[in-house]
């Protein structure tokens, strides 16, 4: 799921599934990318609790997932998948897969060069990755306000920003830099409704911000940005959409 353990960010199957379902099922347009075909191995980059490795599995492919997240890679195994914990910028493999995927994961990894380095390692020659992550301006308006809130009480955001969110050209340089094939490489706008409201998400996504903050001073916090946002970000019948903003890209190792 992600790297950012380590800047107070913690990555629990229960609180992701009831927070953040939604990441899985918005995944499908990055599966049609990836284009799987029956019996193709495909490493999943980030597989949190395999929902999506559990979609590739379905449609034929050998997959391996790896993720960070022990708590994560025990509810993957516990859908009886291939899942192992695996940092991201050190995955330990060579030349066996036809393909990498990742959804959702490679905007937690701040070493972006580190990462490609890893999956240009792991595929065979003529493999393809593909993937989608938070792209330049994702979540600005979430961000800014977890950013204002910590400001507001005294705690510097900025080391505490868990987030890589580059533009497509950007990102598209660093794959060519890694030896990839660009392909295809597209910034999507997309509100995206939280099922949980601001509150969940914040408890899921915006953890490495408020982990700075006493236990006892964190729903503040939280009520505090759901006041800044709420005139921009909660519609009339009270649902509150975030301001996503995707980059999808399909490269290859030539
Ligand atoms: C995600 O992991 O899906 C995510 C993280 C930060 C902002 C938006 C989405």
């Amino acid at each position: 799921m992600n790297e950012a353990l380590a800047a107070g960010q913690q990555w629990r199957a229960d609180t992701y599934a009831k927070n953040a379902r939604f990441v899985a099922d918005l995944g499908q347009p990055v599966v049609e990318w990836l284009a799987p075909v029956a019996g193709e191995r495909v490493l999943d980059l980030g597989c949190g609790d395999g929902a999506l490795t559990e979609k590739l599995v379905a449609l034929g492919c050998r997959v391996v997932g790896v993720d960070a997240a022990p708590d994560m890679v025990g509810a993957a195994k516990a859908r009886g998948l291939d899942a192992r914990v695996m940092s991201g910028t050190q995955l330990l493999f060579a030349d066996e897969f036809d393909a990498v995927f990742s959804n959702a994961v490679l905007h937690w990894i701040k070493d972006a060069d580190a990462v490609i380095a890893g999956v240009a390692q792991s595929l065979r020659k003529g493999g393809r990755f593909v993937g989608e992550f938070g792209g330049f301006g994702n979540v600005v308006a979430c961000r800014t306000a977890l950013r204002a809130v910590m400001l507001a009480r005294g705690v510097d955001p900025a080391p505490l920003d868990p987030w890589y969110f580059p533009t497509a050209d950007a990102y598209a340089a660093r794959l060519a830099k890694g030896g990839f094939r660009v392909d295809r490489i597209e910034l999507i706008h997309r509100p995206t409704l939280l099922p949980t409201g601001l509150a969940g998400w914040i408890e899921t996504f915006g953890a490495a911000f408020l982990s700075a903050l006493p236990a006892g001073e964190r729903a503040a916090a939280v009520a505090e940005a759901e006041r800044l946002l709420a005139p921009l970000l909660r519609d009339e019948q009270g649902r509150w959409f975030a301001d996503y903003v995707r980059l999808r890209f399909a490269a290859a190792k030539p």
